[in-house]
């Protein structure tokens, strides 16, 4: 999307589509009525005294200026009460109003910003974010109509009717926007059904990614993991014809230690040997959405330029149960040398960042996060609005905690107790990969825990953020690229 920024008065806004934004509360829709030239101006005051608009949150109407104004519509949207605002209800306004004009085949489009409690730059950053994620579709495998091609909203201009404001409006879109494009690339990676998307595919869109937006990439192939002695990657990979990839991505200043966000990546988790029921599997092919965050996250970071070393970390694999798969019973041996019983091949998440978490001390973090679709139960937990956290370091929940208020990507802790640790007991091997009935998002979490060094760590579930059964103003159905907002804003005020 091209997004410009100006200040000029409203009657010489010049698109397809001009959008107002009103609080819903007689003030506020007075002074909205009295900004509009001649009959327009007229009719929107009718429209509001016979209570056709009121400003509610999420509502829209649409009237048809005179030839002379030199925009073809005009949209108003409510924003609820001025006691209920926040940045959230900006968000969804800015995608009800760009969604309304893309349902009108509008390609330029203006909003047009309100004056209330926030800062204007905040204001636009969300508009602009509302827009932009709310109008994503994944649609790539769709043979495009004409039509299709043509009626797409590509260019936003911002407008102010304040001056001053423009430079501090311009730096806040043009982040929001840099932040959308590395959270639609995570959705793109998580849509991406899984015969196109292998772990060696997954691999080149990171280093795609990387030379795009200024990070490295290496790229880990089978003989080499092998050698690392990463026998989870292994065991699950095993089982599918197609091998595995171990990715390392870098970027910023190495000489300060690192933020390291480890990734899960499966392409695709049948279930392996302990195969999944046919009923919504499918959905398994976003099983890499923490992968698709972490990439995302570093396009992010590395075109903002933010003053952190990151390192990445991805186990790439696909979960299936071929001749050579792991079997119920069997016992892998990790990366840090502590061994596993699998009792379940379907809890193949952990196996693979076991291997991951226990190789990210070799970078001497400050903080190590992982991302990954882990369990069904956090979804039972939790539902789609937020994502379970579990972790060793109080500042580091409180930080996350935090940049998911602010992004409304919402985190939410469970416990780690110690006594969760002794469902997972093996009577074989160091530890088993499954512990039974109930908790399985905490004992998912204490299985990682076996495997972490002396390092601060989170460990975010987003088997139920990541996945999207019903679309939400700006989250349309599949995957939401869930993590890149949140760790971007995290990493932002990291120092
Ligand atoms: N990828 C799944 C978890 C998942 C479930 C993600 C639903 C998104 C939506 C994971 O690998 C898995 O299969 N977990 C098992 C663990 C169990 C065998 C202990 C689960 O949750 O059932
Ligand atoms: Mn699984
Ligand atoms: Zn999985």
């Amino acid at each position: 999307m091209n997004i410009n920024v100006r200040s000029i008065p409203l009657r010489r806004a010049s698109a397809d589509v001009v959008v107002c934004f009103v609080l819903q509360d007689r003030t506020a829709l007075h002074a909205a009525a009295k900004q509009f030239p001649g009959t327009l101006g007229i009719r929107v005051r009718r429209v509001i005294e016979l209570g056709d608009f009121r400003g509610k949150h999420d509502e829209a109407s649409i009237f048809y200026p005179e030839k002379s104004l030199p925009f073809g519509r005009l949209v108003l949207v409510g924003l609820g009460e001025q006691k209920k605002l926040r940045t959230e209800t900006l968000r969804r306004a800015g995608a009800i109003a760009a969604k309304k004009a893309h349902a009108m085949k509008a390609r330029s489009l203006v909003f047009f910003l309100p004056h209330l409690s926030l800062r204007a730059d905040e204001i636009a950053e969300a508009l602009v974010e509302g827009a932009t994620l709310g109008l994503y579709r994944y649609d790539k495998y769709r043979t495009k109509s004409e039509e299709d091609n043509t009626s797409r909203v590509d260019t936003l201009t911002v407008v102010t009717d304040q001056p001053r404001n423009v430079r501090a409006v311009a730096r806040s879109t043009e982040r929001a926007n840099i932040v959308c494009e590395a959270t639609i690339l995570a959705r793109d990676m998580g849509n991406a059904p899984a015969n196109d998307l292998s772990p060696e595919a997954l691999a080149t869109l990171a280093q795609e990614s990387g030379e795009r937006a200024g990070y490295s990439v290496t790229v880990l192939k089978e003989a080499e993991i092998k050698e690392l002695g990463m026998g989870g990657v292994l065991a699950v990979a095993q089982g599918s014809s197609r091998p595995p990839r171990f990715l390392v991505l870098e970027y910023g200043d190495t000489a300060t230690r690192p933020v390291v966000l480890v990734g899960k990546g499966v392409c695709f988790d049948s279930g392996g040997i302990s195969i999944k029921s046919a009923a919504g599997m499918a959905e398994m092919k976003m099983d890499m959405s923490g992968a698709a965050a972490v990439i995302g996250t570093f396009e992010a970071v590395s075109r903002l330029k933010l003053p952190v070393h990151m390192v990445g970390l991805i186990p790439a694999v696909e979960n299936m149960p071929g001749g050579n798969a792991t079997k119920p019973g069997d016992i892998v041996r990790h990366y840090n040398g502590k061994t596993s019983e699998v009792d379940n091949t379907d809890a193949e998440g952990r196996l693979i960042l076991a291997d991951a978490l226990g190789y990210a001390e070799k970078f001497r973090p400050a903080a190590v996060i992982d991302l990954a679709t882990l369990t069904g139960a956090v979804v039972v937990a939790l539902g789609h609005h937020a994502t379970g956290m579990l972790g060793n370091d109080r500042g580091l929940i409180t930080r996350l905690k935090q940049a998911g208020e602010q992004t409304y990507e919402r985190v939410w802790e469970l416990p780690l107790f110690d006594e969760y640790e002794q469902l997972i007991r093996s009577d074989v091997a160091d530890v088993k990969n499954v512990g039974g009935r109930w908790a399985g998002a905490i004992t998912g979490a204490w299985f990682l825990k076996k495997f972490i060094g002396k390092y601060k760590w989170v460990h975010l579930d987003i088997a139920g953020t990541a996945i999207v059964e019903e679309s939400t103003a700006y989250i349309p159905k599949g995957a939401s690229g869930v993590g890149v907002r949140l760790l971007t804003e995290f990493l932002r005020r990291w120092r």
